[in-house]
């Protein structure tokens, strides 16, 4: 039976390993520090919707530090914890090794180190946060089901192990793409939850900061445009695209509102606000064209330009 390793027991790790255990895969949760003794007795984990897993799921954990031979590793840390995670791919001879994160500057240089053939670029496809009883409270995201690099040697292998979580899981045909437009989507998003003070529905009552907001999108996907690169999934593509911008502003009031706001976006944006999201916000101006700002300097309070240091402060 295929041995899978979880490495990061935080949001995703958890939430993936447990779902991956219930289905009777042979997974480990790869954990270290203080959270090593604290998952000794299960994770525990708490849906938003009533269907889907919650309660506490004995998952065999792992330390970081003695990681048993595996045949897939899964890594599921924060952008820049992946150096230090992707050594273990070298200790644990895994013939694939699964993204599933943020991999912001470090696409390169990780699949250098493990080999392009045993690398899988995913995204997860839910959100979720951790609260100060160690329970993870999370949500699958219906707009953004689980995606996995469908060029990927290894790629529908990987999709058929994760649907074993029985979240929806797609291929995409040009990860790359795909990531670039994710990472413009967060830091605009992101970075208007942060102006409102760290709060989605804020965000959503705010006509200015909302506009903004949208228009920090818009812009975006139209330099990645720009540059050749597809906005992708489609539905996106369409929602910022053709269609007028009032449209996508409605669509984001509501979602800001519901458990895609509160509890998907904005409590890892939050917690992250000082790691990992600035460099999702480097990421995106990388990718639309960095210092050549997709918007007219001073158009936009939140344009890409000044995201990256107003997300910091
Ligand atoms: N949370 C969400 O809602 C969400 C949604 C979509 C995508 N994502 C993305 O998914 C990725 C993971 O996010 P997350 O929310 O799960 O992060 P998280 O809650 O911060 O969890 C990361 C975990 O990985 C552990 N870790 C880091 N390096 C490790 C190593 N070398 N060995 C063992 N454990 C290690 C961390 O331990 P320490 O605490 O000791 O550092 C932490 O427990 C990120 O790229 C994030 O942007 C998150």
């Amino acid at each position: 039976m295929t041995r899978v390793g979880v490495v990061g027991a935080g949001v995703v790790g958890q939430v993936y390993a447990g779902l991956l255990h219930q289905a009777g895969v042979n997974v480990t949760l790869i954990a270290r520090g203080e959270r090593l003794p604290e998952l000794g007795t299960g994770i525990r984990l708490e849906c938003a919707r009533p269907a889907l897993s919650s309660g506490s799921v004995r998952v065999p954990v792992a330390d970081a530090a003695a990681l048993p031979p595996v045949d897939v590793l899964i890594l599921a840390v924060r952008a820049h914890q992946l150096r230090e995670a992707a050594a273990l791919a070298d200790s644990a001879t895994a013939p694939v090794v699964v993204t599933l994160m943020h991999l912001t500057g470090g696409a390169a240089e990780l699949s250098a180190r493990v080999g392009a053939g045993r690398l899988v670029r995913a995204f997860p496809g839910l959100g979720g946060r951790r609260g100060p009883d160690g329970v993870v409270h999370w949500t699958p995201v219906k707009q953004q089901p689980t995606t996995v690099d469908a060029h990927a040697v290894h790629g529908q292998e990987m999709a058929t192990l994760l649907r074993r979580t029985r979240l929806p899981v797609v291929t995409e045909p040009r990860m790359s793409d795909w990531l670039a437009t994710h990472a413009v989507l967060v830091a605009s998003l992101g970075a208007g939850v942060l102006r409102a003070g760290g709060d989605p529905v804020r965000l959503a009552e705010d006509p200015v900061l909302m506009r903004q907001t949208i228009d920090a999108i818009r812009n975006g996907f139209r330099a990645l445009r720009e540059r050749d690169q597809d906005v992708r999934p489609p539905n996106l593509a369409t929602l910022f695209g053709p269609v007028p911008p009032r449209f996508a502003r409605l669509y984001w009031q509501h979602a800001l509102r519901t458990d895609v706001g509160t509890l998907s976006i904005a409590p890892h944006v939050r917690a992250s606000a000082r790691d990992e999201f600035p460099g999702v916000c480097r990421t995106a101006l990388t990718h639309t064209g960095g210092d050549a700002s997709p918007l007219p300097p001073g158009s936009n309070r939140i344009s890409l330009r000044t995201r990256s240091t107003n997300c910091l402060g």
